[in-house]
């Protein structure tokens, strides 16, 4: 096959859809979306001479999980992207049936990327190769084949290689299955970027709460955050527990402290990352800044995702809201980063609004489809406080110490549907809304709901509701549009 090809017909692809895609009212204002088709996880987060750039699993030719090629973006303050050329495409044996995900590093003036090559033979069997590419100038990627094939004792359910460098060697862990069809996180260690050893099993299922924790461990990714060795970890296969992994597939971390000579860890147990509905695959990068920073898939493999209604648009799915990460009290946090300020425009603020259960109030200019709201919550007299936004209703219950996000499904689109955590003491609210997303930062990042919306575009209202009493402070700004299409 000829990589030229698979590329021109993807680039015409864009342009054939252009006027179709931009045409969609719930096209998002400030989020990295496909031009067209498919977009699952972002892939290859680095930072390189100056700039970001990320990449994300994409099918340009449907709104299906098709053949993945790495769309690309590129930054120089992680909120205005520009999209570049395709870097990879599915066109070698190696990787004929997608370039699934994978990571990229900077060594010696270059990126290097490592994927995994996704291959079905004539019998519909898979095969997996981790692959590598190599870029000089951050644009044209070379290829250079597989670097590990599928070692004994696993399925062909082996991918999504994360390199990071460690104590003076190069380490790769990878998202893996078992024969036994248990997930797991596996280590390899290079000193070369080319030879790559198995280490062994880092962590998986079977030592960690056995069938119920997964049959496939997807996109693992591994950095030290604090005094803490955090383990990103995608399991597929945990049943749902209480308020706990309602969505279909979890994303999640472990924290403690890995031993790389004996290949163990010593860790706490799992924790989501995100309690909406829309969150999966993460990946991090660290930064000029030394900030630890993560972009998510907004969007989750559901059952229902043909019923999408952008799909009509020939487009689906986007990337969060970039996020920095800090371990703090135990816990991992997540804010958005800084730079999203510089997109906000036309401030309104409101000090000490009294709101009691006489009425539900609305405030002039604090509307929208598209902005984002910041809410200082004190004086707690309620037991309940509701801000109902658009379609969509964030209620803290004060009495249980609950906090849900509730939306329009699209599915059924009549229906309400709920997701929910415990959190001590609502004080802040920083939300996100764009034309048909939402990311809520609880407390300063304690808590994070991402989900994608599909309100009427004529709810703009933001409605105040209580129980009893609370004193709120509100700032509210427009958001400026970036995307160009
Ligand atoms: C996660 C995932 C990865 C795989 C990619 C394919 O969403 O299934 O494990 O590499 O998507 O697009």
């Amino acid at each position: 096959m000829n990589s030229r090809i698979e590329k021109d017909i993807a680039y015409k692809q864009i342009e054939d859809n252009k006027q179709k895609v931009a045409s969609d009212p719930y096209r998002l204002h400030y989020h990295i979306m496909p031009p067209v088709g498919l977009l699952n996880d972002p892939n290859g987060f680095v930072f390189f001479k100056g700039q970001y750039h990320i990449f994300y699993q994409w099918n340009p030719f449907a709104t299906n999980h098709g053949p993945k090629f790495w769309g690309h973006s590129v930054s120089e303050d992680l909120v205005h992207w520009r999209e570049a050329p395709i870097a990879l495409a599915p066109d070698k044996w190696y990787d004929k049936n997608g370039c699934y995900s994978g990571s990229a590093i900077v060594f010696e003036d270059k990126i290097y990327v490592f994927y995994t090559g996704n291959v079905i033979d004539d019998e519909g069997n898979r095969n997996s190769y981790q692959c590598m590419a190599v870029s000089i100038d951050g644009v044209h990627f070379e290829k250079k084949g597989p670097v590990i094939h599928v070692p004994d004792g696993y399925t062909a359910h082996f991918r999504d290689p994360k390199v990071f460098f460690n104590n003076g060697k190069w380490f790769m862990v990878l998202g893996a299955q078992t024969e036994k069809e248990t997930g797991e996180a596996v280590l390899y260690t290079s000193s070369d970027l080319k030879t790559w050893i198995f280490k062994g099993t880092l962590l998986g299922a079977e030592s960690n709460g056995g069938e119920d924790f997964g049959y496939m461990w997807e996109c693992p990714d591994i950095f030290r955050l604090g005094d803490k060795d955090i383990l990103l970890v995608c399991p597929q296969g945990i049943p749902a527990r209480g308020f706990q992994y309602q969505n279909i597939f979890q994303s999640g971390y472990f924290a403690g402290q890995i031993d790389y000579d004996n290949v163990s860890f010593l860790h706490d147990s799992f924790v989501e990352l995100d309690r909406g509905f829309d969150f999966y695959a993460p990946q991090t990068t660290v930064d000029k800044k030394g900030r630890r920073l993560l972009f998510g898939w907004l969007g989750n493999a559901e059952v229902g995702e043909s019923k999408h209604p952008t799909v009509k648009y020939n487009w689906i799915h986007a990337l969060t809201i970039p996020r920095y990460l800090e371990w703090k009290d135990g816990k991992l946090w997540q804010c958005p980063v800084e730079e999203l300020e510089k997109l906000y425009e036309d401030e309104t603020y409101y000090d000490n609004v009294v709101i009691d259960n006489k009425k539900p109030i609305t405030l002039p200019y604090v509307y929208g489809n598209v902005f984002a709201m910041k809410l200082g919550i004190k004086n707690w007299q309620a037991s309940k406080l509701i801000v109902q936004i658009g379609e969509s209703n964030l209620i803290y219950d004060q009495t249980s110490q609950v906090f849900t996000f509730q939306r329009k499904t699209f599915t059924a689109p009549h229906a309400l549907e709920s997701r929910h955590c415990v959190l001590k003491n609502l004080k802040e609210m920083l939300i996100f809304k764009d034309t048909s997303s939402m990311e809520i930062f609880l407390n300063d990042g304690e808590e994070v709901f991402s989900s994608r919306i599909f309100d009427d575009l004529e709810a703009k209202d933001v409605i105040f509701k209580v129980e009893g009493s609370v004193t709120i402070n509100i700032k509210k700004w427009n958001v400026k549009k970036i995307t160009k299409y």
